[in-house]
């Protein structure tokens, strides 16, 4: 699986992307806005520290606007993946985009059937997110495991599943074990995952012991 983190700070991503854990990036409207930082200059910022994918969020609602501003966040960077939401204008916007040579992210998905639209658009993500299903009470990684059973099911569908709205470790667990291609996660959430408490009290008996030895290995 995949790690793109779900982050608008140029700082977070520059330290994350030297571990070389990090996949991709992306960004929506409510992140750029987070970041106080202009639009274009933020991508373009992120598209030189990060090689994969940087989702860029059109903000236009029809059809021929949501094309015309992914054409031209597509000239950004070649690695920009235009973010389209999962409206009907999206979807036509999304098929213009694609067979034009972009890669498209369509996101605020909420159920399978949106994300089988989405593959039948031709999109190359579909981003359910889980926490806010998880938010009303629903079950956001069964959406997951339904969409990834329906792609498997047709050849034809080469849509990858990008996992968003991750709020923790045990999501990226689930997301991991339904078999998503992506998990889109915000830095803490990334961070958190190298964490365990055991892992501390284990370094911490060991470097105790070492230092009993009163040897050093350089
Ligand atoms: O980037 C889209 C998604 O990951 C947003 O997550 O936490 O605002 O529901 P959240």
């Amino acid at each position: 699986m995949k790690f793109f983190v779900d982050t608008a700070d140029v700082e977070e991503i520059r330290e994350l992307a030297a571990t070389g854990l990090v996949d991709g990036v992306t960004t929506n409207p409510s992140l750029i806005a987070k970041s106080g930082r202009d639009f274009t200059e933020v991508v373009k910022e992120i598209c030189t520290i990060v090689d994969g994918p940087v989702s860029a969020e059109v903000t236009a609602t029809e059809t021929d606007a949501m094309v015309e501003e992914g054409r031209k966040l597509a000239q950004i960077a070649k690695n920009v993946t235009i973010k389209v939401p999962l409206t009907w204008d999206g979807l036509k916007a999304c098929r213009t985009l694609t067979q034009g040579g972009a890669m498209v992210n369509v996101t605020l998905c909420f159920s399978a059937n949106q994300a089988l639209l989405a593959a039948k658009a031709g999109a190359t993500f579909i981003s359910p997110f889980i926490g806010r299903l998880d938010d009303i009470g629903e079950d956001g990684m069964d959406v997951v495991r339904d969409i990834r059973t329906i792609y498997d099911n047709y050849d034809a569908l080469s849509t990858q599943i990008l996992v968003a709205s991750i709020r923790g470790g045990d999501h990226v667990r689930q997301a991991a074990l339904a078999g998503a291609d992506v998990a889109t996660v915000p830095p803490a959430v990334l961070r958190g995952l190298s964490e365990h408490p055991l892992t501390d009290k284990g370094l911490a008996a060991f470097l105790a012991d070492w230092e009993k030895t009163g040897q050093s290995i350089l």
